[in-house]
C-alpha cells in the first residue's frame, strides 16, 4: 500500500488508497494521532493521547504540543533533564502513525507492505524543513527501506483531494485552511506541467487555530459554571481539563447545522453542573478569532485579485468545519464559488491519491526552489541595491549547473562571501530584504592583493536530483573555493 501522511500541527493523520477512494487508516471514531510528545525517566516516551493523559498538571513541563511549530525555529526540548530535537520527537510520531495504519489495515485485511509514502508539508516549509521531515521518516522506518515518494504542499494536496478531474491550466484557487493551531491560505494554480498539477503561487499564516476557538468557549463556560456552583474552577488543572473537554465536544456539536444550541455538562465534586451554548453566543465570542483569519485570506486575494481570476475558495482543515467559516467566506467573497468538504481530510486524502499517481517520480528531477547570492559583490547593480540574485531558477530539470558574474565592491577588497539563498522567487534577482528567503550557507573568496574592483568573479551552483548544491566561486587566476550543502538533510 501506498500512505499519505499529513504531519498537521494538532493530528497527525494517515491513509492509504481502498477501493479507488482514499481510506483514513485510523480506529472509528479517531480523528487523528494527537501531535503530543512526552518524557519522564520513569515512563519513558509517550506519544499521542497517552502523552496527553500524562502531561497533566505539573507533569506539563515534560509534554510537547505542536513539534512541527519548532522545526522553522531549530529549537530542541529538555525533558526530565534529557534532550531531544524536533527530529527525534517527530520520528516517534511518525512510528506511531504507521503502527496504527498497519494495525488498521490488517484488521481491513488490506495488504500491510508498505510501498511508499507522500508526506504533506506546509507551503512555507523550505528545503531544510522538508528534509528533516523526511530524515525523520526514513529513521523511522529504518532497515524497511520504504521509499518517501515525495514531499507536498498542503494547499497543493487539498487541491488534488478536492479536483478529482484535471482543471484547465491557469485555473487560480484560493485554499482557506483552519487546523488546530494555524490557519494556513495561499494561492494556488492549476499547472499541468508541474508534477504534482499545481503551483503555489502565494501563501500566508496566522497563529490561529480551533485551539483558539476552545480557548473563547472554555472563558465563557467557566465564567457561567463558577457563578452556579462556587466553585473556584480557574486554578484548578482538573477542573481547567474538564471544561476544555467540554468546550471542544460544544463546539463540535455545535457544527451540526441542525443543531442551534448544545449543553454544556461538567462533573465537578460529584455534582453535574449544567450550562446551555447557543450557536449565536458561540459565534459572537469567537467573531474577532473567524475576523483574523478571513482578513488574512482577503490580503492574498486582494494582492493578486488584480492580475488573476480567482474563481473558488477550497475549505481545508478540521475548523472549517464551523458553521461560521463558510457563513463568513460567503458574505466576505460573494463572487467566488465556497467549496466544503470534508475539510479535516482534505490534505491527507489528496497526499494519498498523489502517492498512487504514476508520474510522481517526475517530482525528483525539478528543483523545488530557487538558488541565489546577495554575495556583496553585486554592487555592479547601477542603483546599489541590495539583492539576491538568483543562478538556479525554481523549476529547472535536475542535474542543473548555472553561473553568473560578479566583482568585488572596492579596490583592494581581501576577501568576497557568497552568501546563499533559498526561495520561491523566480525573478532573475530579487530585492535583499524580501521575506520567505532562506539562508543556506556562505563560500569566502579570498582574492590576490590588489584586487581590482572590475576583476571578473564567478560564482556557479549545482544542483543534482539527491539534494546536493555545490557552490564554486573562482576568479580570473583559477584560485576557486567549493563547498557543499546537502539542502534535503541539513
Ligand atoms: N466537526 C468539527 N467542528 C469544529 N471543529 C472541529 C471539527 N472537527 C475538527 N475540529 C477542530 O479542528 C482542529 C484540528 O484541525 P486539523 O486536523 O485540520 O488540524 P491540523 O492539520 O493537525 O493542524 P494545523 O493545520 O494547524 O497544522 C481541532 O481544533 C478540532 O477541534
Ligand atoms: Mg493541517
Amino acid at each position: 500500500m501506498y500512505l499519505g501522511i499529513d504531519f498537521g500541527t494538532s493530528f497527525p493523520q494517515v491513509s492509504t488508497m481502498y477501493l479507488g477512494q482514499p481510506l483514513l487508516l485510523l480506529n472509528p471514531g479517531e480523528y487523528g494521532i494527537p501531535s503530543e510528545f512526552y518524557y519522564d525517566k520513569e515512563c519513558g516516551v509517550l506519544v499521542g493521547q497517552d502523552a496527553l493523559d500524562a502531561g497533566q498538571g505539573e507533569a506539563a513541563a515534560n509534554l510537547v504540543t505542536e513539534v512541527k511549530m519548532a522545526i522553522l525555529s531549530g529549537k530542541s526540548f529538555v525533558l526530565d533533564g534529557r534532550t531531544f530535537s524536533a527530529k527525534e520527537i517527530i520520528k516517534e510520531i511518525y512510528k506511531a502513525l504507521i503502527m496504527k495504519a498497519t494495525q488498521v489495515a490488517k484488521k481491513r485485511s488490506i495488504n500491510t507492505n508498505i510501498e511508499g509514502i507522500v508526506i504533506s508539508v506546509p507551503a512555507k516549509f523550505g528545503m531544510q524543513e522538508r528534509g528533516l521531515i523526511s530524515e525523520a521518516a526514513k529513521e523511522c522506518l529504518g532497515a524497511t527501506n520504504v521509499p518517501i515518494r515525495a514531499i507536498i504542499k498542503e494547499p497543493v494536496a487539498a487541491a488534488i483531494s478536492y479536483y478529482n478531474t484535471e482543471l484547465e491550466d491557469n485555473k487560480y484557487i484560493l485554499v482557506y485552511d483552519l487546523g488546530g493551531g494555524t490557519c494556513d491560505v495561499a494561492l494556488v494554480r492549476s499547472d499541468s506541467s508541474s508534477a504534482e498539477h499545481y503551483t503555489v503561487i502565494d501563501s500566508d499564516m496566522v497563529r490561529l487555530g480551533g485551539r483558539n476557538w476552545d480557548d473563547e468557549l472554555v472563558k465563557y463556560i467557566t465564567q457561567i459554571i463558577e457563578n452556579k456552583s462556587g466553585i473556584r474552577i480557574r486554578g484548578n488543572v482538573g477542573y481547567e481539563e474538564k471544561i476544555r473537554r467540554t468546550a471542544i465536544s460544544v463546539k463540535h456539536d455545535l457544527s451540526d447545522p441542525s443543531k442551534g444550541r448544545s449543553i454544556a455538562r461538567v462533573e465537578l465534586n460529584g455534582r453535574i453542573y449544567t450550562t446551555p451554548v447557543s450557536r449565536t453566543v458561540f459565534d459572537e465570542i469567537t467573531s474577532h478569532l473567524l475576523r483574523q483569519t478571513l482578513d488574512c485570506l482577503q490580503d492574498v486575494y486582494d494582492k493578486h485579485s488584480a492580475s488573476c481570476k480567482i474563481d473558488e475558495i477550497i475549505c481545508v482543515g478540521g475548523s472549517s468545519n464551523m458553521l461560521q467559516v463558510e457563513e463568513g467566506l460567503l458574505k466576505r467573497f460573494s463572487k467566488c464559488k465556497i467549496r466544503l468538504y470534508e475539510p479535516e481530510h482534505a490534505v491527507v486524502n489528496g497526499a494519498t491519491i498523489y502517492a498512487n499517481m504514476p508520474q510522481i517520480n517526475v517530482l525528483k528531477d525539478i528543483a523545488s526552489f530557487s538558488y541565489g547570492t546577495d554575495s556583496n559583490t553585486h554592487l555592479r547593480h547601477p542603483d546599489n541595491k541590495e539583492i539576491v540574485s538568483n543562478i538556479i531558477i525554481k523549476g529547472s530539470r535536475l542535474p542543473v549547473t548555472q553561473s553568473k558574474g560578479y566583482c568585488p565592491t572596492v579596490d583592494g577588497q581581501e576577501i568576497v562571501a557568497f552568501r546563499i539563498y533559498e526561495s520561491e522567487y523566480t525573478d532573475d534577482e530579487y530585492d535583499r530584504v524580501r521575506p520567505d528567503k532562506r539562508f543556506v550557507g556562505t563560500v569566502e573568496l579570498k582574492l590576490p592583493p590588489n584586487s581590482p574592483k572590475d576583476l571578473s568573479l564567478r560564482c556557479q551552483l549545482s544542483l543534482n536530483t539527491e539534494g546536493m548544491l555545490e557552490v564554486a566561486a573562482s576568479e580570473p587566476s583559477g584560485k576557486k573555493v567549493m563547498s557543499t550543502f546537502n539542502i534535503r538533510s541539513l
